[in-house]
């Protein structure tokens, strides 16, 4: 392809991440991967111009990143949690150097569902990306209001404070990626709209900026996530804060996942 064909150049690598949440078993696992791949290669996807990653359940990834080195699948490999801490008499807990030994690259830290669900505080979250962090894991941090945040507080206050907390004491040069999503837009078909992606990325990014600098703030990656579809990813995408989606029930499906990695190709973006 001709540079002059290519979409305009962005200042980050676009990644599109796939949260599978509790969802495909270690074999349905191996079928799914070999199936985008396949799906992409005959689409005759271009590699380079999207990062592509998953994240498994912790049960999946052992079976995926021999999978990926294996048939050289150029998918980045991601766990949905791990353990503040690193080692020690933690029961069902799973160590950041676990992790990084099977070759992880991401790791999700503070989904709304372990915030809900597991009463993870944003203390929790900020211990949680230090020990990423420690084991070399890029944590994906996410942020979002619920909708009575939304009602009472508008869209940013409640994300912009949880990041705030998460980047409290982080170097400079540390890699993150930070997913905005919008509790009441996760699961239920309602996406937050573009406008709104963008005003509460572009204030998220102000955080990196005031915590870590402006040439972290320039190079870190802030994704939307919330019934991301092949439908919308495209208005998403052409949003200058917004660098990639987190999707979770669309990255289950592969004709649909492989769509939303190819949205340079829809019409109009
Ligand atoms: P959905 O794409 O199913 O709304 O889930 C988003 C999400 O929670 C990704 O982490």
């Amino acid at each position: 392809m001709a540079v002059t064909d290519r979409p305009a150049q962005r200042p980050r690598l676009p990644l599109i991440a796939g949260n599978w949440k509790m969802n495909l078993d270690h074999l349905q696992a191996v079928a799914f991967v070999q199936k985008l791949h396949w799906t992409l290669k005959d689409a005759k996807h271009e590699d380079g111009s999207v990062e592509v990653a998953v994240f498994p359940p912790y049960t999946d990834l052992r079976t995926v990143q021999t999978l990926l080195d294996a048939d050289k699948i150029p998918f980045g490999l991601g766990a949905q949690d791990l353990s503040a801490q690193d080692s020690g008499a933690y029961t069902g807990e799973i160590s950041g150097a676990f992790l990084s030994k099977l070759q992880c690259r991401y790791v999700i830290i503070g989904h709304s569902e372990r915030r809900q669900y597991h009463a993870e505080t944003d203390e929790v979250v900020a211990a949680k990306t230090q020990a990423a962090l420690r084991h070399g894991l890029v944590p994906v941090i996410c942020v979002g209001e619920t909708a009575e945040d939304l009602e009472k507080f508008g869209a940013s206050a409640v994300p912009v404070g949880q990041l705030d907390v998460a980047l409290k004491d982080l170097k400079a040069d540390a890699e993150i990626v930070v997913a905005y999503e919008p509790v009441w837009a996760i699961g239920s078909g309602q996406a937050a709209t573009p406008e709104q992606a963008q005003d509460v990325c572009a204030k998220l990014r102000h955080v990196v900026a005031e915590r870590l600098g402006q040439e972290a703030a320039e190079r870190t990656r802030i994704l939307y996530g919330g019934s991301v579809k092949s439908g919308n990813i495209a208005s998403f995408m052409r949003e200058p804060d917004v660098d990639g989606a987190l999707v979770g029930g669309a990255s289950l499906v592969v004709d649909e996942f492989a769509a939303i990695i190819r949205y340079q190709k829809h019409v109009g973006v």
